[in-house]
């Protein structure tokens, strides 16, 4: 009975290395480990063994019986397993499934704009460069013939670093700087961040300007007056009304502030134009002679026009929006609309 045993295991064991498919799994069990099964034959036999041998031999057939069923558990569950992953069509996406949202980042809508005014610039054979936020109080004030306690100096409401180096209060400064270092003819423009003293829905102590300036013989207010039209008609993509108003600015002479019909109300005043129905968009004029005279240039042989505008108000009207604020609050449900 003993050598029985041993054969049947060893016949289990091969039988069962020979599986490879579901059904060949329940004729094993049926064979070895059914009630008929060979197993059962085996033990129902220890009726006739001696007393003295039973113990030991029915020891014998349960634990080769438990191997045996422990083997075709396991046999079985990796044949089941290696069925399923078969059936399965791994390789194919489930169609049904959402989309999964690619959260993209996106340009700021000032940065936006700010290149959208650059490339029009460029188009028309302006180049661009770029200077310091940090300036000399040369640059930002006296190379524009505003000399220290000049009185136009009130206007700017400058944060000092110290007593002559300040956060620059406009773009202007980049006039200057160029012209000292090049020659006419010139066609630039200087976009960048400016910092004034001031906030309110149409004031924030940051913003962004793009100063553009042109240098050469014979330039007059009419080349201004064509390059600000041309400019205005591509940027707001129809024919806008423009206002040249008489105005101000120690570096220009004659100067002008450029106004264009508020497209908020439509001209028939809001609290974005402040009731006017117009709103100003940049700052111009003819590059004052004295300018000339400190980068070196001779005012009797060149002349030049220059131009600083707004970058959030050209947003505003651009897109509607009615409070400059909204630009800086980092809102997602803002930004991301652009
Ligand atoms: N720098 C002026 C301002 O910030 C705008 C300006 C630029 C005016 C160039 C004339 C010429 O208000």
């Amino acid at each position: 009975m003993e050598h029985e045993l041993q054969s049947l295991d060893r016949e289990a064991r091969q039988q069962l290395a020979g599986i490879t498919e579901i059904s060949q799994l329940e004729d094993f069990r049926i064979r070895f480990l059914g009630r008929k099964g060979q197993f059962s034959t085996i033990l129902r036999q220890l009726g006739t063994v001696s007393d003295t041998d039973r113990p030991r031999l029915g020891q014998m057939a349960n634990s080769i019986k438990k191997e045996i069923e422990e083997l075709f558990e396991s046999r079985q569950e990796a044949i089941r397993q290696a069925a399923a992953t078969a059936a399965e069509p791994a390789s194919l996406p489930d169609l049904s499934l959402p989309g999964r949202v690619q959260a993209a980042g996106r340009l700021h809508p000032v940065t936006q704009i700010m290149q959208e005014i650059c490339t029009i610039f460029e188009n028309l054979g302006f180049s661009v460069a770029e200077g310091p936020d940090v300036e000399l109080d040369y640059y930002n004030f006296e190379a524009l013939n505003i000399p220290p306690h000049h009185p136009a100096r009130d206007m700017h409401d400058t944060f000092y670093v110290s007593d002559s180096i300040l956060l620059r209060t406009h773009t202007s400064p980049m006039q200057a700087r160029i012209m000292e270092n090049s020659q006419p003819p010139l066609r630039v423009i200087a976009p960048g961040k400016v910092y004034r003293c001031d906030s309110d829905i149409t004031h924030t102590p940051m913003f962004h300007q793009v100063e553009g300036f042109l240098v050469d013989r014979n330039v007059s207010f009419a080349d201004l007056k064509g390059v600000l039209t041309v400019f205005t008609q591509k940027m707001f993509e129809r024919d806008l009304p423009l206002r040249f108003r008489p105005s101000f600015f120690p570096f220009t002479e004659p100067s002008a502030e450029v106004d264009i019909a508020c497209v908020i109300c439509g001209g028939t005043g809001c609290r974005v134009c402040k009731k006017s129905g117009w709103l100003e968009i940049l700052g111009s004029g003819m590059i004052d002679p004295e300018v000339f005279r400190m980068v070196g240039y001779d005012p009797e042989v060149f002349s030049g026009f220059a131009f600083g505008l707004g970058v959030e108000r050209i947003a505003m009207l651009k897109y509607g929006i009615d409070d400059i604020r909204l630009y800086y609050e980092n809102d997602q449900r803002f930004l991301s609309q652009f």
